[in-house]
């Protein structure tokens, strides 16, 4: 019997309880696939013996028989691999969308036809065709991905953002394009640039469906994520003085930080960057930064874009859609943390090291470690990375303190070197 590697799942938080449930279905299948094998290959083994005792009764018991017996053991092995395989694809997601099943709908079919270019083949990319791409994972989602494709061509899109957010975070990313019109808002009262960076945004201007909460004042009495508490109140509380002043050592300041890259820092990316005051603060500095954000529960992508900063409406799941080596200065905080498995930050860490140039620094900012082993686990990841620790300080932070736990937060600057 050949050996069968099963690797379950990608260990994703997010697909945790549905994928739990289906795993626990799939080993049951598995289980009842191996115990279908083990008897044939007890069949099997044991058939030489059995026909060493049946020939002294049945001594006319042929070798035909036997081999008939055996190619039946063979297709039954056979078979159970090609259920093996199949099962190891749909937990891995690998399936393609099959587009004849029924309920597909006909602006995806439509959308992800391929098209032959028109004089053939093009000499400078050597493509024949173009191909409309959507995220493998989309498959495990289809119904929802119809869905989002159901709408009037050339009429209004229905109001189904968080819809598409919840094809992204299921890993259906990249979404296929619609021909629908999304919906508008219109942007009355913003500032120029740079006022806006600091002005309070109007409730009027931001979409509210599918959110919790209706407006900022309701988004300000809650701690949306560790790195984005009261994050959108920018006149009163502490996210008017982040990088400018220090709550703990674990805080290091803009100018600081700047200082170490002896001039040389003017575009950035700030991943996960909350409503975008890392960007603004980096702004007043005249150096551009990028802020990667999906809306969870607060309507960041817009607010960022309202203060006059570009947001980058990506999950951390994606390839950073940027060229390697460009960026001076990344910066990332705690929403860095992709989850249990310790490949996901790997991934991501080589990513980063990617877009990032040599001599470029890479910002740690307040990184929560849940223990020792967490903090322990990622020290190590970095180290392997070769970058000069500029600053490194592990500490616990001053207002997580109060809550009685100790918390690790690790907060570093760490410069790229040159590989040759
Ligand atoms: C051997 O077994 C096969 C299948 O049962 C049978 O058709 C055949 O006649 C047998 N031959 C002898 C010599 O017994
Ligand atoms: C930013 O650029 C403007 C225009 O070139 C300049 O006047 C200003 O001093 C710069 N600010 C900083 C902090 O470098």
């Amino acid at each position: 019997m050949g050996s069968v590697s099963l690797k379950i799942g990608d260990g994703t938080a997010r697909f945790k309880s549905a994928t739990l449930c289906s795993s626990a279905v799939n080993i049951l299948m598995l289980f009842s696939v191996l115990t279908t094998n083990l008897f044939a290959l007890y069949a099997f083994t044991s058939s030489p013996k059995d026909h060493q005792t049946h020939s002294i009764h049945h001594p006319h018991k042929n070798i035909s028989l036997i081999s008939e017996q055996v190619s039946l053991i063979l297709r039954e092995i056979d078979s159970s691999q090609k259920q093996l395989a199949q099962m190891e694809k749909e937990l891995l997601g690998y399936e393609s969308i099959d587009l004849s099943r029924p309920n597909i709908a006909s602006e995806l079919k439509l959308f992800l036809q391929h098209h032959q270019l028109p004089l053939g083949k093009d000499s400078r990319s050597g493509i024949t065709e173009m191909v409309a791409s959507v995220g493998h994972s989309c498959e495990k989602s289809v119904d929802l991905l119809s869905q989002y494709m159901s709408y009037k061509v050339s009429g209004p899109c229905p109001d189904d953002w968080s819809l598409a957010q919840k094809l992204i975070l299921r890993g259906c990313e990249p979404l296929p394009r619609r021909r629908c019109f999304a919906k508008t808002i219109p942007k009355v009262g913003l500032y120029p640039f740079p006022v806006s960076l600091w002005k309070p945004i109007s409730d009027k201007i931001v979409v509210w469906s599918g959110l919790g909460c209706k407006n900022f004042e309701c988004l300000n009495s809650k701690k949306l994520s560790r790195d984005c508490v009261g994050c959108f109140d920018l006149v009163n509380g502490f996210e008017n003085q982040r990088f400018v002043k220090a709550r703990g050592k674990n805080d290091f300041l803009i100018n600081d930080v700047l200082a170490l890259g002896s001039g040389g820092i003017r575009i950035g990316f700030d991943i996960g960057g909350g409503s975008g005051s890392f960007a603004a603060r980096m702004a007043e500095k005249n150096v551009t930064v990028i802020t990667s954000t999906l809306n969870i529960d607060a309507p960041f992508s817009e607010f960022i874009a309202a203060r006059g900063l570009f947001p980058l409406y990506l999950s951390l799941d994606h390839r950073f859609p940027f060229y390697d080596n460009v960026f001076d200065i990344i910066h990332a905080a705690s929403g860095l943390d992709v989850g249990v498995q310790a490949e996901k930050l790997e991934f991501l860490m080589f990513d980063i090291d990617r877009i990032l140039r040599a001599g470029g620094l890479f910002w740690l900012d307040n990184f929560y470690c849940a223990n020792e082993e967490k903090k322990k686990a990622l020290t190590r990841l970095i180290e392997r990375f070769g970058y000069k620790k500029l600053k490194w300080v592990v500490g616990e932070r001053p207002e997580s303190a109060v809550a009685g736990k100790s918390e690790i937060y690790l907060s570093a600057v760490l410069q790229k070197p040159v590989r040759v």
